[in-house]
């Protein structure tokens, strides 16, 4: 019945507030689960129960819960109390009971409206959109059709209800396009119902003269797409007759005030209701709390809302203007005693029609024409109501929920044929009620196996059945009057009621009451002790109003009406029909029941409308006049009825899951049957035997006091229960953080772990690789390239190139090189000489001039000397010079006689003469094409290099050297002993510059020299300790040279 997905949320809306929001947006989902693993998932109506706690507040918001449920005294209180405080609503069960506040309270707003939609029955105060939004749920939910039952007197406000809950739906039901317009008309048309069917009464000043119930079409969406209305016996008899402080229908008095001059000048209208004998029977037109111009503005706008065109608006206010002619309409007798019309605008057909009446006929006629004429046309209004709110689209299917708006129970002070039908409505609707609650109630103890003690309460059939009984019934009685040829009087109908019904207990008359009661009674009168109270009815007008006929020719006249309205409320067939109509009252009876039948086939809501007090006041709250209505209305029994068995019951699962925190064998969780659960629950909850029963799906408790117990106990339990949730739920959550970052750390952890171990093991893999390649590589190094070996191969050759490039040799001095492996000997000598020829490049590139004279020098004096003469190694590191001796080292003389003759290199020698190898300082001057010796200023031997045959040195350390001259002529000395410290560089020079580099000898042991004609000298030349040049005794020079360690 209840949408469980909201009651869930509001259950756990409830719960965060319960938990003091203790827990962030983030967390709701969670939050959620947890609440409902906490505390069951099932819906939980919390907030219905909860509303039980809000009890002290104004008295009970169920008189259910009233301790004292019999007391019609803390009934009336409660209303009271509650009254006060401008609570106008409260529950029996799920009847609604309101009391009409006669003045505007805040509690229908748009917001209102929102807070009751959707929302469980319980769950909000009292509230007829409660009322409105459950039955609209079942609707929807169950697809049954709906019925709202809205009762009580009159002014008690059952118009206003059937108007608030109009709004709800308009407000809350899903629209479209088209539901907006069928939501305005449903709205729209009461406004113009109301205007011809409403009227001011004694009672109430927006009294419904007519019954109404009105069916709501919703589609499958929920949307309202239709409507129908059926309407029950309009109070014509208003028409023509009001009494005291009433008022005719509100269209009349709407029309004259506010219509516009154009309207009435064209309708013969006054703005003076004064003008109209119709208006002034109640003598009071006008009524402060009613403002007719504006109702005709609302009213005007309604019937445009509805369909109306200006035509038709035209032609219905023309007739409501006939009428009003109509009741303006005089008679006066003439002398025949006739009728005749006297009024100014005489009518003429009417004055034919009426001639041959009396006087009292004639008026008569004329009222019977007007009520004829309103009344039809009225019931043509609904027609056209209908015609607009019919859904269009009729073959697809809908459900429907009724409103019933019917005309309350009423006395007067003289109370009519229009009483008696209103007042056997409201029997019938009570027998509704009794039978549906009682019913509802029966069976369900009955479902439950729950034994049920019947409650004793007044069930009002047999009055039904005194009205409308066959043949013996009231009505039956009142037709055959009717219908009876002969002389049928009101007083004969009394005389045969009386006859007929005269030991009924609910019936009586002045002939049949007992001497006290008798005086109470008049002759014509005869009351019935209707279920709400007894009532006088006076039998005058009865008969009349039962046939409820129209003369023939005045049927006629209207038939021929050119009005397009009154030709279809009068019709042809009507004439030509031999069969008398059914009488008012057989009507009445039968669409009576035809609207049981509807009622029944739905599921019924009730709205009990009560009027706190006759002066139609504010804050007034008459007690006799509420203790009246409570009777009547049933209300004690209907509460007796609820509370016979028990004031409390609930589905197992639902009970459990609100209170099983009140005992430790059900808490947290009941993991057998609910019924079990229930059983220990309330066992340790000490109920009593008495004060409970568990039934087959449900615990019925007795009295509320025991449900109240529990629900205080639950209520401290709550406190504790939310902070150990609390400290549970923080404990959760930052556990959860907690476990969700630990989990995070060692998954970051692994991660890079495994990430570790991979490279690791990637990277032995890979050395293990590369050394298994490298083993393979090396034990196949000597075959050819093959797959086995060529890494192997590479490698080598990389680390021999890489161990190249670091090892490269620095200068071509370095002899160094890596050894290459044995593929690359041939790569490396190319290499190898690559680089030398690179090195000797860029040396050579640097290389000076001079230093590459000195160096040609040095390479010759290798050539010549190297590995032949001892004191060679000592010479090489010393650098070759220019010349030892410079210009001013020599005789001028001397340079003066070599003239141009360039100089190249000169060096102080020794001179051994030939013969006796005497030691004479000279200088030896080296120039382009001679050798020169010079002895200072002299020069004494000049050898021209083409005579130098040769040069001669010993292989020892010593200096000496011999120059070989040819002799050719005797101009030459011979051959020149020469001694110098400089030998090597001396002798290369000289050797380059005569170019006599072959022709340098180096000798073992001896030199011959020619001394000059034929005669030869011999030097021996031996190794020694130190140098010494001597004339051995064997004529010879000896030449001791020391021996040097470098050899
Ligand atoms: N809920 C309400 N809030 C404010 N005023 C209300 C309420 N209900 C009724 N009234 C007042 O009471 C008056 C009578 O109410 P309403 O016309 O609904 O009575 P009723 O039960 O339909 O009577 P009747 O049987 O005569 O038609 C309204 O005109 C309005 O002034
Ligand atoms: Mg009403």
């Amino acid at each position: 019945m209840f949408s469980t997905a909201a009651v869930d949320y509001l259950n756990f809306h409830a719960y965060l507030w319960f938990l003091g929001a203790a827990c962030k947006p983030s967390a709701i989902p969670n939050f959620l689960c947890f609440c409902l693993q906490g505390l069951g998932a099932n819906g939980i109506r919390l907030t219905m129960e909860s509303a039980l706690t809000a009890r002290d507040r104004v008295g009970v918001q169920d008189f259910v819960l009233l301790e004292n449920f019999t007391s019609e005294a803390a009934f009336i209180e409660n209303l009271r109390k509650r009254f006060k405080e401008n609570l106008i609503y409260t529950y029996i069960g799920s009847v609604l009971v309101s009391v009409n506040p006669y003045k505007e309270l805040e509690i229908y707003t748009k917001q209102n409206m929102e807070r009751y939609r959707g929302v469980s029955f319980y769950e909000v105060s009292p509230h007829l959109y409660a009322i409105a939004d459950n039955s609209y749920r079942s609707l929807r939910t169950e697809r049954k059709d709906q019925c709202i039952l809205i009762s009580g007197e009159s002014g008690a406000g059952k118009t206003e209800a059937t108007k608030k809950i109009l709004q709800y739906y308009a407000v809350t039901c899903p629209a479209s396009q088209q539901v907006e317009t069928v939501k305005d008309r449903l709205l729209q048309s009461n406004p113009v119902l109301e205007a011809f069917g409403n009227a001011k009464t004694l009672r109430n000043d927006n009294s419904s003269r007519f019954g109404k119930y009105m069916d709501v079409q919703f589609d499958y969406r929920g949307a309202p797409v239709g409507g129908h209305i059926l309407n029950y016996l309009l109070e014509k008899s208003r028409v023509v007759h009001q009494n005291h402080g009433e008022r005719n229908f509100h269209i009349f008095y709407q029309l004259l005030e506010g219509g516009e001059e154009d309207l009435l000048r064209r309708l013969g209208l006054e703005k003076n209701p004064q003008q109209y004998h119709y208006l002034v029977k109640g003598h009071c037109a006008r009524v402060s709390s009613i403002n007719d111009k504006n109702e005709w503005k609302i009213m005007r706008r309604a019937l445009s809302v509805i369909g109306f065109n200006d035509s038709e608006v035209e032609d219905l206010l023309s007739i409501v203007a006939s009428v009003l002619h109509l009741g303006n309409v005089q008679f006066a007798a003439d002398e025949q005693g006739n009728a005749q019309v006297t009024t100014e605008n005489q009518i003429k057909y009417l004055a034919r029609l009426v001639s041959p009446l009396n006087l009292e006929q004639a008026a008569y006629a004329r009222d019977a024409l007007a009520k004829a004429v309103y009344g039809r046309t009225f019931s043509w209004l609904v027609n056209k109501v209908n015609k607009s709110l019919a859904y269009k689209a009729s073959c697809r299917s809908t459900t429907v929920l009724g409103l019933l708006d019917i005309y309350g129970f009423e006395v007067f002070q003289h109370n009519s044929f229009e009483q008696f039908c209103i007042n056997y409505c409201n029997e019938k609707l009570q027998q509704l009620f009794i039978e549906l609650t009682l019913k509802s109630e029966q069976e369900e103890y009955e479902s439950e196996g729950i034994a049920w003690e019947p409650v004793q309460y007044f069930n009002n059939k047999i009055i039904c059945d005194l009205v409308e009984e066959k043949f013996k019934g009231i009505i039956s009685i009142l037709d055959e009057e009717c219908l009876r040829p002969g002389d049928a009087t009101d007083t004969t109908f009394l005389e045969k009621l009386e006859e007929t019904v005269k030991n009924h207990p609910h019936f009586l008359t002045h002939k049949l009451a007992d001497q006290k009661t008798r005086k109470s009674l008049g002759r014509e009168e005869f009351r019935l002790s209707h279920y709400a109270g007894d009532v006088t009815y006076s039998v005058a007008g009865f008969l009349d109003k039962n046939n409820d006929l129209l003369f023939r020719n005045l049927k006629e006249t209207m038939c021929n009406s050119e009005n397009p309205i009154i030709n279809q409320c009068f019709d042809r067939t009507e004439l030509t029909d031999k069969k008398r109509p059914e009488t008012a009252a057989t009507q009445f009876k039968n669409s009576l029941a035809k609207l049981m039948e509807i009622l029944m086939s739905k599921e019924p809501s009730y709205i009990r409308c009560m009027k706190p007090n006759d002066a139609k006041q504010a804050d007034r709250f008459d007690e006799v006049l509420i203790r009246h209505q409570v009777k009547y209305l049933g209300l004690m029994e209907n509460l007796r009825v609820r509370r016979a068995g028990f004031a409390y019951r609930r589905k197992y699962e639902v009970f459990l899951q609100r209170y099983k925190s009140l005992c430790p064998e059900t808490w947290p969780t009941w993991d057998g049957r609910p019924y079990d659960g229930v059983a220990v629950l309330v066992k340790h909850l000490g109920y009593k035997p008495e004060e409970y029963k568990m039934g087959r799906t449900k615990i019925f408790i007795r009295f509320p006091k025991t449900l109240f117990a529990t629900e205080d106990a639950l209520e401290v339990r709550k406190q504790s229960l939310a902070t150990k949730m609390q400290a549970t739920w923080r404990g959760f959550y930052r556990r959860k953080k907690f476990l969700t970052m630990k989990r995070s750390a060692i998954a970051i952890q692994s991660w890079w772990r495994g990430t570790l171990g991979r490279r690791k093991a990637a990277k032995r893999k890979w050395a293990v690789e590369t050394i298994r390649r490298f083993i393979k590589g090396f034990i196949y190094r000597n075959h050819p390239r093959c797959p086995e070996n060529e890494y192997f191969l590479d490698y080598i050759r990389f680390s021999f190139l890489m161990n190249l490039k670091r090892n490269l040799p620095k200068n071509v001095l370095d002899k160094s090189w890596p050894t290459p492996p044995p593929s690359l000997c041939e790569a490396s000598q190319l290499l190898r000489r690559l680089c030398m020829q690179n090195m000797v490049w860029t040396y050579c590139k640097r290389i000076s001039p001079e230093w590459k004279q000195q160096l040609e020098q040095k390479v010759i004096a290798s050539e010549i000397f190297k590995g032949k003469k001892d004191n060679y190694p000592q010479s090489v590191p010393r650098l070759f010079i220019n010349t030892r001796l410079g210009e001013e080292e020599i005789n001028t003389k001397v340079l003066q006689a070599l003239e141009n003759e360039a100089l190249k290199y000169a060096v102080p020698v020794v001179k051994y003469d030939r013969k006796g190898y005497k030691a004479r300082a000279r200088q030896l001057l080296l120039t382009q094409s001679s050798a020169i010796v010079v002895e200072e200023s002299k020069i004494k031997q000049r050898i021209d290099y083409s005579n130098l045959t040769g040069i001669s040195v010993s292989s020892l350390s010593d200096n000496l050297f011999v120059l070989h001259v040819h002799c050719v002529d005797n101009k030459q000395k011979g051959d020149v002993v020469l001694q110098s410290d400089h030998v090597i560089e001396t002798l290369t020079k000289a050797a380059i510059l005569a170019n006599k580099i072959n022709n340098i000898n180096i000798n073992q042991g001896s030199i011959k020299f020619t001394v000059g004609q034929g005669k030869e000298g011999i030097i021996d030349f031996i190794s020694g300790s130190e140098l010494l040049i001597a004339k051995a005794k064997n004529g010879h020079l000896t030449v001791v040279a020391p021996r040097l360690n470098s050899r």
